[in-house]
């Protein structure tokens, strides 16, 4: 079993994540820890705790953790795809949480399992990078831990909150290139360009709604999420961070590719864009920025397997 810690900002897709990685039994889910993001960080941990309470799993450690980014505080929310709660107005639908989040913070919480784990712990992270930035300037020393960092974020030829830029990396820029660029772990990047293809039509959702009362509760909280997507042509939804959690389950899951990147942490327009050189090994060498950090990124997959 792969030990797994989920750094998430729940969130409808979040939710949907956690459920899975409860319900795999190839890892073992050993702490979540919450981040600011689609709804303040009080509500993403009180969400949190709630989506455990529901999967029967109240004994899996929560602690909060950043409630702003590193740098550039900014007050955008993701409550127009995830309701006024994070989880399409019905938070409050879900079991009452029995605990208080952990005493310790995300950092503390996520050294703490790092370091009495047996075997390298995989963290998957599906929100903004804030938590795994700090974790790692912090305490250097956990990297050796980490077997492997799945990370939800990022569109190379999309954006969903500006024409370049995705929600996740855009939220904390400089987090991301922190994590992403200026670390060396072993990192699978889960783009929009693929989540986006893996997307859940009804007939999925009425399965799932049907197939229990976990599953049903989980369809419940897709309403607000649904007509986000249903604007913009979907008639269904589409669950990013369960595509990342699912890579982190199953790995190579999904098909990545190698590629140098980098994160624009400008305050221009294409800030929090996160670039990937896509021209062939030759040019990219001969202009130099092959020099950069390699990441692998899943750009494909068999996508009814990802939906199973
Ligand atoms: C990402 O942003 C959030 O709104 C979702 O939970 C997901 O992590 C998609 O861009
Ligand atoms: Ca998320």
């Amino acid at each position: 079993m792969i030990p797994l810690i989920i750094d998430t900002d729940p969130g409808v897709d979040d939710a949907f994540a956690l459920a899975l990685a409860l319900a795999s039994p190839e890892v073992d889910l050993r702490a979540v820890t919450t981040v600011f993001g689609n709804v303040p960080l009080a509500s993403t941990t009180d969400n949190a705790l709630r989506l455990l309470e529901l999967c029967g799993r109240p004994d899996v450690p929560v602690a909060a953790g950043a409630d702003r980014p590193l740098v550039h505080p900014h007050p955008h929310r993701a409550r127009y795809a995830h309701g006024s709660d994070g989880l399409s107005g019905r938070a409050s639908t879900l079991p009452t949480p029995s605990r208080a989040p952990a005493e310790v913070d995300a950092v503390t919480l996520m050294t703490e399992v790092l370091t009495a784990a047996e075997q390298p712990v995989t963290i998957a992270a599906v929100g903004p990078l804030t938590n795994v930035a700090l974790l790692l300037a912090a305490h250097p020393s956990v990297r050796s831990k980490i077997g492997r960092l799945v990370v939800m974020g990022g569109g190379l030829d999309v954006g969903n909150v500006t024409a370049t830029s995705e929600f996740n990396i855009w939220s904390d820029p400089e987090a991301a290139r922190r994590v992403l660029v200026e670390e060396d772990l072993p990192t699978v990047v889960v783009p929009l360009d693929l989540t986006l293809r893996c997307g859940v039509d009804l007939d999925w959702l009425a399965a799932l709604d049907a197939a229990s009362q976990v599953g049903s509760a989980l369809v419940g909280l897709t309403a607000d999420y649904q007509r986000y997507y249903q604007r913009m042509g979907w008639q269904g939804t589409v669950l990013h961070d369960a595509v990342a959690v699912a890579e982190a389950v199953s790995p190579g899951l999904l098909t990545s590719t190698s590629y140098p990147v980098d994160v624009d942490c400008t305050t221009g327009p294409a800030r929090g864009a996160l670039l990937a050189d896509r021209r062939s090994a030759l040019i990219s060498t001969e202009s130099g920025v092959d020099q950069r950090r390699r990441v692998d990124i899943a750009l494909d997959a068999d996508l009814d397997r990802v939906r199973a």
